[in-house]
């Protein structure tokens, strides 16, 4: 049997009625900031319980333009996890300023103990990560923030639907980041992204920040870039998200079986403790393995694309070398890129596929 971490195919196979949602856009000639993405960004908000969407041209740009958006540049430092994809810390960057790294948490997101130490005068913003779709520790992130001044600028790109005690992830800060890539749980036709927020300052700062600070035809009220979100994509979105509740329960219930029946194996697998308020979305499926490069190949072997996300932490790559961490600076982030495999658990698996992968699994560590 076959498990397939990739799940395209099957995703966009009656891409039909895609097609006619992209024809009404040729039909129109509306490519540019076209009916389909503000129908797309008013829908997304909603889902979310945010009041105002954004879209822009992908998860990083939704980062960038955040930032952007609240003044950071050179001289500022932001707040965030070492236990991340690389465009979260690309995007600090990107803004000009510096990422400030504390550890992660068992649940492998930021933890929240150790931010306020890392704050310094020349922070100016905290970045969490709803980090393969488990919802940071927002209820004390939040209060924490305020007391310190600091705006939370959430990314938010791997938990579409996450949430804590009932409150969405990405609508507890001042902006939450999305991405739409065709790897994430709700996913367009190449890149794109969004940004929720509810504030009508951060909304109209960042709509011209997206359109070159056009306020209109004719008028640049501020020096911005290109980063709309293509109508084409919008389109996309707006169909597929039709079925994001669907996409949403199926993986919870795959992830659920998993957990249930991985924990029958302490001594081998550690599965994360899932808390009752939070709201875990499974962007990826993580769990620590012992003899996790074993377990991999036995895996692979078999037919299973099992992944790691990430062998390596993001404060010992060679891009970060200049930000002058070291080997044990994050032992918890360290110990996980050590022992972390990633299981499929997408919405086109059936349950013979869950089934699969957990008799290999018993078998690798008999
Ligand atoms: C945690 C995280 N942040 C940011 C991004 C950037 O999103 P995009 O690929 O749409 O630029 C991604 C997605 O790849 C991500 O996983």
């Amino acid at each position: 049997m076959k498990v397939k971490f990739s799940y395209l195919q099957e995703q966009f196979k009656d891409y039909q009625v895609y097609l006619e949602r992209i024809a009404e856009v040729v039909k129109a000639g509306d490519y540019t900031l076209g009916k389909a993405v503000s129908d797309f960004e008013q829908r997304f908000a909603t889902l979310l319980g945010a009041k105002y969407g954004v879209g822009v041209n992908s998860g990083t740009d939704a980062l960038i333009l955040s930032l952007k958006a609240i003044g950071v540049g050179p001289g500022d430092e932001v707040i965030t996890t070492p236990n991340t994809f690389i465009a979260t810390v690309g995007a600090i960057v990107a803004a000009g300023a510096r990422p400030v790294f504390v550890d992660c948490t068992e649940e492998y997101v930021i933890d929240p103990d150790l931010i306020e130490s890392a704050i310094t005068s020349h922070t100016k913003a905290i970045m969490p990560v709803h980090y393969a779709g488990v919802p940071a520790d927002m209820d004390k992130i939040m209060p924490m923030a305020h007391r310190h001044g600091l705006p939370v600028i959430e990314d938010s790109c791997q938990a579409i639907q996450g949430a804590l005690n009932g409150k969405c992830t990405g609508t507890f800060g001042l902006t939450g980041a999305f991405s739409l890539h065709p790897l994430k749980n709700l996913n367009v036709w190449g890149d794109s992204g969004i940004i929720v927020t509810d504030s009508e300052q951060m909304r109209d700062r960042l709509r011209l920040l997206r359109n070159h600070g056009l306020q209109n035809r004719d008028e640049v009220v501020i020096f911005g870039y290109n980063s709309r979100l293509d109508t084409v994509q919008a389109a996309v979105g707006n169909q597929l998200i039709q079925e994001i509740d669907w996409i949403t329960a199926t993986r919870i219930k795959w992830a659920n079986k998993l957990d249930q029946a991985l924990r029958e194996l302490p001594d081998a697998i550690t599965v994360p403790e899932r808390r009752p308020h939070k709201r875990y979305v499974h962007h990826l499926y993580m769990v620590q393995a012992k003899d996790r490069d074993q377990l991999l190949a036995f895996l692979q072997d078999r037919g299973i694309e099992a992944k790691v996300h990430y062998p390596i932490p993001l404060h010992l790559q060679r891009a970060a070398y200049r930000l002058g961490y070291k080997e044990g600076d994050f032992p918890v982030a360290e110990s996980q890129a050590r022992s972390i495999i990633t299981l499929p658990v997408h919405q086109h698996l059936e349950e013979p596929h869950i089934d699969y992968m957990v008799d290999n699994i018993r078998e690798f560590y008999q």
